[in-house]
């Protein structure tokens, strides 16, 4: 098991290329890669090296298929705030990934048993082979918002409080944040071959030491990284991080 490799970098540009590299090692040696991608800002800054390198002829993503991670509920059709909006405009485009090798969560419907449908379209084709990640603020992997157990299945979540504060900045208001969405659940992330998450800043300080030095537990959802027999690399940022 020997728990996460934890990278530590001194700054946003190094925390770039640092998981530039590891992300276009990772999806070359698996052809036809399942891999799971992130929105949210910390990473970026390493999609738009990835899509350089693209752009060179360094890296060619195009036996790769994308599993969104997480999704609001209740937009309208289209609106540009939705992670799959800013998926597609940070990664799909610049990597050239056609719609048909995206697969997208439920956002209408019955959504308990297209949920349970998503995770059983997973365990059909093998799991996931990547898991790009962010760490949020409360310790939450994609919307798996605390508590929330290792075997959490692919579902529909009320988004925390520090969530939505943390993503009024999207929305204009605390209040016009969506308090509902759909996330793939804790059992499939943390099942993947290889989990890459990247965490930058100051202000993710405590709750990087907390979820990969501290108990491990529903309440810190990203504390499981620490038990999983995946590989897991941890790239984080000096601010981050600290001098320790
Ligand atoms: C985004 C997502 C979230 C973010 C996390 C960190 O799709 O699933 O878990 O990765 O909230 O967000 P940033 O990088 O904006 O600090």
């Amino acid at each position: 098991m020997g728990g996460p490799r934890i990278q530590v970098v001194e700054d946003t540009d190094a925390l770039s290329r640092a998981g530039a590299d590891l992300l276009a090692g990772s999806i070359a040696a698996i052809p036809g890669a399942r891999v799971v991608v992130a929105t949210g800002h910390t990473p970026m800054a390493t999609y738009a090296e990835l899509a350089e390198r693209r752009r060179s002829g360094l890296f060619d993503p195009a036996a790769m298929s994308v599993l969104q991670l997480d999704e609001y509920l209740g937009l309208e059709p289209g609106d540009r705030r939705s992670l799959y909006g800013w998926m597609q405009r940070s990664f799909l485009g610049p990597m050239g990934i056609a719609e048909d090798r995206v697969a997208r969560l439920p956002v209408e419907g019955d959504l308990d048993a297209a949920c349970a449908g998503f995770d059983q379209m997973i365990d059909s084709r093998g799991g996931l082979d990547l898991a790009i990640l962010g760490l949020g603020l409360n310790g939450h992997l994609g919307f798996n918002e605390p508590p929330a157990d290792r075997s959490a299945p692919t579902r529909v979540v009320d988004l925390s409080p520090v969530t939505i504060a943390a993503n009024a900045r999207y929305w204009g208001s605390v209040g016009a944040v969506p308090t509902k969405a759909v996330t793939i659940g804790m059992r499939q992330l943390l099942s993947a071959r290889a989990i890459v998450m990247v965490v930058s800043g100051e202000g993710k300080r405590a709750i990087v030491h907390r979820s990969l030095e501290g108990s491990v537990g529903p309440d810190v959802p990203a504390s499981f990284l620490q038990v999983v027999d995946s590989g897991v690399t941890v790239i984080v940022d000096r601010a981050a991080w600290g001098e320790g």
